[in-house]
């Protein structure tokens, strides 16, 4: 069922051309900025010192103001962070040397830039993808990780290739789904219900199998790699699952691509609950990734309906969030762009002022202008 495992490395040719520097200039360049500048605690605090050098009298309009300021800040700063601990526990203890990576999709786009970072790192990394190994050139094969030829939506085959990983690299203990059928970009109504079915079973059904036989895994006491001393200490693994804005923002043209997505959203949520209620959420970690587009092959057609709030994301960008997580032992949410990370208030929104929103964005317009036939991938 599955191929010898093949090293496999390549950079992801980024479908970004050459483009203007103000067109580089987005709200998410803006609050980066800010947020490392004004919008930052200590850069207020250092201005609450710079006044008392001054000698400003601590009654003085200034200080009370910067003071008040800085406070304000803190107290945000210190509330995200109790939040975080609150919602997603202590991190796990995370050994690159000791870790067996799974990423899905990992031939292409985003799953590609996240493999090659943990094999460049040291770690063991398998690449799950259905693309045959035939099809891969010399050029994005090389040292690194090891190439799987699975089709993650097929249960049988997942469980011969992870238990072929196991053989070969060791236990599973950071699984990251990244596979994603082509997009159809059809209207429903002329959706054929196996394509339908096919992004489900790509971007769905494949959770669930890459879930159940390898969690399970990690949490048996013989889940470390080198399976020696402290492994329920050290044990476990981190889950993460990429969905999408669309899940939420459901733009026309893409119904079984955000029906995957919200369902994927819905399922992780779940899985979490239960891992929590299970009380292994000490050991195993869920990360949840909700973007905007990613300038790789999946989207390549569909031009972004607003660069300014809704950039288009560099693969190693988002690749770098998730890796960070993960390095750090942390479970939770990783959303970008910024506006990503409002597209769940969009729900509470009155329906009136929701429809001139996604006319004024132009989402239901962006596939459709597109233009093409049964599948974007390679356009
Ligand atoms: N690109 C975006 O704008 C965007 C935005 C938000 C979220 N995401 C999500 O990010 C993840 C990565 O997407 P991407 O943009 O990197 O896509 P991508 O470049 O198209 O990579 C997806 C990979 O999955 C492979 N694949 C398809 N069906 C498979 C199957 N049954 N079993 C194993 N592998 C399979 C694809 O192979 P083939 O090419 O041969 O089909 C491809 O190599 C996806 O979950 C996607 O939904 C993407």
């Amino acid at each position: 069922m599955t191929n010898p495992p093949r090293a496999f490395n390549s950079y992801p040719s980024s479908p970004t051309t050459q483009q203007r520097w103000y067109k580089a200039l987005t709200i998410d360049v803006l609050l980066a900025v800010l947020n490392r500048t004004i919008l930052h605690p200590w850069v207020a605090w250092i201005l609450v010192l710079s006044l008392r050098a001054q000698v400003t009298p601590y009654t003085d309009l200034s200080f009370v103001i910067a003071t008040g300021y800085a406070v304000f800040l803190t107290l945000i700063a210190v509330g995200r962070s109790i939040n975080h601990r609150v919602a997603y526990g202590l991190p796990r203890p995370v050994d690159l040397t000791e870790e067996v990576v799974i990423v899905t999709g990992g031939a292409s786009g985003l799953g590609q830039v996240i493999a090659r970072m943990y094999a460049m790192r040291g770690a063991s990394v398998a690449v799950l993808d259905i693309k045959p190994r035939e099809e891969i050139s010399d050029d994005e094969m090389s040292g690194g990780a090891e190439y799987y030829c699975c089709d993650v939506g097929d249960r049988a085959m997942v469980e011969a290739t992870v238990d072929q990983i196991e053989k070969e690299l060791g236990t599973p203990t950071i699984l990251i789904n990244c596979a994603a059928a082509s997009i159809n970009g059809l209207p429903l109504l002329s959706l054929p219900a196996s394509s339908f079915q096919k992004t489900l079973s790509t971007n769905l059904f494949s959770v669930l199998n890459t879930t159940q036989v390898c969690l399970p895994r990690m949490l048996s006491p013989s889940s470390s790699p080198s399976d020696n001393e402290d492994t329920e200490a050290r044990g476990g693994g981190t889950i993460v699952n990429i969905s999408s804005v669309t899940g939420a923002l459901c733009p026309a043209g893409l119904s079984d691509y955000s029906a995957s997505k919200s369902a994927l959203t819905a399922l992780h949520h779940t899985l979490e609950a239960e891992i929590r209620a299970s009380g292994t959420n000490g050991r195993i970690k869920m990360l949840l990734v909700e973007t905007g587009q990613i300038a790789t092959p999946l989207f390549r057609a569909v031009r972004t309906p607003n660069a300014f709030f809704a950039p288009v994301l560099e693969p190693v960008q988002v690749a770098r969030a998730i890796v960070d997580a993960v390095d750090a032992g942390e479970g939770g949410t990783v959303r970008l762009p910024f506006f990503a990370s409002l597209v769940h208030w969009y729900a509470v929104l009155p329906a009136g002022v929701q429809r001139v929103a996604r006319w004024l964005s132009g989402i239901d317009g962006a596939v459709a202008e597109a233009g093409f036939e049964g599948g974007l991938r390679g356009v």
